[in-house]
């Protein structure tokens, strides 16, 4: 089925592609991998290591149970740090990669392009997506999640 680019192309995330004003906060966040709005709680490091497609987050800026969303390689990435360590994961959506939003009350990621619906966990509970979200890599370096290994799925 042929379906135009238009309509497969996954939106924006919020804060950071949606605004056509480039401010001096959104730029910054641009620079170090972090939407405007994450940026205001975490500073951008200057990680001597990282790689093209790594960000770097403090871990001070990591709460416990607060979850943090940063782009990497272009991709939002949720990472949040738990009792079994810091986890980071893909908010595209396995379906078509829209971007999925995390919905509290309902305790579920839900895609709000066909109604894909993940668990906790990140596993599918219902609708089309055919996988999972995809785990991405952490590491902690230095007093810092280093989120990512260059090679974030799409
Ligand atoms: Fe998420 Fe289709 S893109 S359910």
């Amino acid at each position: 089925m042929a379906v135009s680019a238009d309509s497969e192309s996954p939106p924006p995330v919020d804060g950071v592609e949606n605004s056509r004003k480039v401010s001096r906060r959104s730029l910054l966040g641009a620079i170090c991998g972090l939407s405007a709005v994450e940026l205001s709680a975490s500073r951008c490091s200057r990680h001597e290591s990282l790689r093209p497609g790594q960000v770097a987050i403090p871990i001070r800026d990591l709460a416990p149970g607060r979850r943090v969303i940063v782009i990497v390689a272009g991709n939002p990435v949720e990472v949040v740090r738990g009792e079994k360590g810091i986890v980071a994961r893909s908010l595209r959506c396995t379906h078509w990669g829209c971007v999925v939003k995390w919905k509290q009350e309902e305790s579920a990621y839900v895609c709000p392009c066909h109604e894909g619906r993940y668990d906790a966990t990140g596993a599918v509970v219902a609708g089309p997506p055919p996988q999972p979200l995809r785990s991405v890599v952490v590491r902690v370096s230095n007093g810092e999640a280093v989120v990512g290994d260059g090679n974030v799925p799409a």
